[in-house]
């Protein structure tokens, strides 16, 4: 095994819990920068000792240089620190954007250095318990073949397994990573402030055994774990929904119709529901949409005990 100076340029919430993760497996933590209060105490809380200093003294003390900054800034922090010398020859390079791929490191790789695109599949807080998490998350990495190793052994190191993502793929990989993950706080949140406002005093609790079981059955089995109104076609059901919602939590209601005109077209075109049956409930949805609420006349809605303004 090999074991690297590394050097992190980003103690952010990722950064700090990496290369701590990075000086577990054995490798040592040369050098962090990062100048916020936030990042100078996740350095001193997950990197004790670790010196911190500015980005270009980073990358030349290592031999390993984790570029954890915002997506944003990856192509200005690379242009920078390869024009001036700092990334250097045969030196490992590596970001973990989910959405770029290699081509934001090309200008390292021009001065020699060698690139690596390591996304950790996860969500993180910058603190210890991030730790545990690491163990077996997913990586969606990107690299030409003289670098695989050393992806594959900083993979392991962290405690996770690879996903190999083709360069052209990134932003696809991306996307479905948010899509599932970002877009599924909202939907939970939006079911929670409607049971809030149907009187649940505990909405989390009521949800947490159902959403569960659903996640878990949509991960093991995909479409065939949907259960509910569009799939046995009951529109009246979905009607009522519908009625009652732009009453009573109107600001849900596109997001609803949205999601349920994708359920349809799932269900309709694998054969669950039949086209006729298919064909009343998007009468139904069509119906709701034209009437949508403006939101200039939302209502504000208790949310969680709070009334929130929209
Ligand atoms: N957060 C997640 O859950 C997550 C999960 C997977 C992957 N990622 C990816 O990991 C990367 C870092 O995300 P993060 O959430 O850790 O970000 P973050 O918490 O906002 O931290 C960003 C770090 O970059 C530093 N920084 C900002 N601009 C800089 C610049 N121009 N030059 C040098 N340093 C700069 C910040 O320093 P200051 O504090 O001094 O401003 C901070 O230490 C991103 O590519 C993100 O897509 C994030």
């Amino acid at each position: 095994m090999r074991h690297f100076r590394v050097g992190v340029i980003g103690a952010g919430r990722v950064g700090a819990v990496l290369a701590a993760a990075l000086r577990a497996a054995g490798h040592e933590i040369v050098a962090a920068a990062g100048e916020s209060d936030a990042s100078r105490g996740r350095i001193e809380a997950m990197l004790p000792g670790t010196p911190g200093a500015k980005p270009s003294d980073v990358a030349r003390a290592a031999d390993l240089l984790l570029l954890t900054v915002p997506d944003d800034m990856l192509p200005n922090v690379v242009a920078m620190l390869s024009a001036s010398g700092a990334i250097h020859e045969g030196q490992f390079v590596v970001h973990t954007s989910g959405r770029h791929g290699l081509a934001v490191l090309a200008d390292a790789a021009a001065v020699g250095a060698r690139p690596i695109a390591l996304h950790p599949a996860m969500t993180f807080t910058g603190t210890e318990v991030d730790l545990p998490r690491l163990r077996e998350a997913i990586f969606g990495v990107t690299a030409d073949a003289a670098e695989r190793p050393v992806t594959e052994q900083l993979v392991a190191d962290l405690g996770g397994r690879p996903m190999w993502v083709d360069e052209d793929k990134r932003t696809l990989y991306h996307a479905g990573l948010a899509h599932g993950a970002n877009h599924l706080v909202t939907l939970v949140t939006e079911a929670m402030e409607m049971l809030a406002a149907a009187g649940g005093d505990n909405p989390a609790d009521t949800l947490r055994p159902l959403l569960n079981a659903a996640l878990d059955n949509a991960l093991d089995q995909g479409d065939a774990a949907l259960t509910g109104p569009i799939v046995r076609g009951d529109v009246e059901t979905v009607r009522a929904h519908l009625v009652e919602m732009r009453a009573s939590a109107p600001q849900t209601v596109p997001s609803y119709l949205a999601l349920a005109r994708a359920t349809l077209s799932r269900v309709v075109t694998d054969g669950r529901l039949l086209p006729i049956r298919g064909a009343k409930l998007a009468q139904v949805l069509d119906a709701a949409s034209s009437d949508d609420v403006a939101p200039s006349s939302v209502r504000p809605l208790t949310r969680l005990g709070r009334t929130i303004r929209r």
